[in-house]
């Protein structure tokens, strides 16, 4: 897990086509497939899921608006993703979870698509993206939205684990999706947490 470094995904990197290719690669590995969850839509919560993930576009936008993370290991392979919607940053016209949260919350960053690759989820790649964007802003609480319908209990569990909580249930998504609003207090503010790895 030493090895892994976090990265800005920007546009002048050499490898910045590869990196998206990879990173839409995973999410749609991840991607909500409400087909296939059958008769048991618990099996999705358990191992996590992406309900809106994206295609290349999408995410080369949020590249190119400096709001997308990348944890990757030596050979440039992408185990871990997230983006940053920064509190300096009006929300997208059609981004209704995030006008709620600015609404209710104030201006604060709010950590979206947070993924690490299958088979290199439990290893704290995640956590660590986590922690990245909580430094990034120490005065300020982190949010994130997930959706409760199907319920996402890996995700969840895994907010849980590094200090998020849930405050209210935003029940006006445009898909129709309520999402569970979580925060995560400011990094200064963290001292009670759990270190890491103790049970
Ligand atoms: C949710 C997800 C991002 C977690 O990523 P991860 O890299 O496996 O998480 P980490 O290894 O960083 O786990 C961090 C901590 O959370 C804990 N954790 C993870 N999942 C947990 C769960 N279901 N219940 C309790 N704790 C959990 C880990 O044990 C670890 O604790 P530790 O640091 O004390 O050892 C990953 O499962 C995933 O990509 N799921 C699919 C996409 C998704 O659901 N994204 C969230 C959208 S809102």
């Amino acid at each position: 897990m030493e090895n892994g470094e976090i990265i800005a995904v920007l546009p002048q990197l050499s490898d910045f086509d590869d990196l998206i290719t990879q990173i839409a690669a995973i999410a749609k590995a991840l991607a909500y497939r409400a087909s296939e969850a059958g008769d048991d839509p618990e099996r999705w919560g358990k191992s996590g899921f992406l309900v809106s993930h994206y295609g290349r576009d999408k995410y080369r936008d949020l590249a190119e608006q400096g709001r997308l993370y990348a944890i990757v290991q030596d050979n440039h392979q992408v185990v871990a993703f997230a983006a940053i919607y920064r509190p300096e940053q009006l929300p997208d016209v059609d981004d209704k979870g995030r006008e709620f949260i600015r609404k209710t919350y104030g201006r604060v960053p709010v950590v979206k698509q947070i993924a690490s690759e299958r088979t290199h989820a439990g290893q704290g790649w995640a956590r660590r993206l986590n922690d990245h964007f909580s430094h990034q802003y120490p005065d300020d609480p982190v949010f994130a939205a997930i959706v409760e319908e199907p319920r996402n209990h890996r995700s969840e569990g895994f907010h849980t684990r590094i200090g998020f909580h849930k405050c209210t249930t935003y029940r006006d998504h445009p898909d129709g999706k309520p999402r569970g609003i979580w925060r995560r207090p400011p990094s200064g503010q963290q001292g009670s947490l759990l270190p890491r790895n103790t049970k």
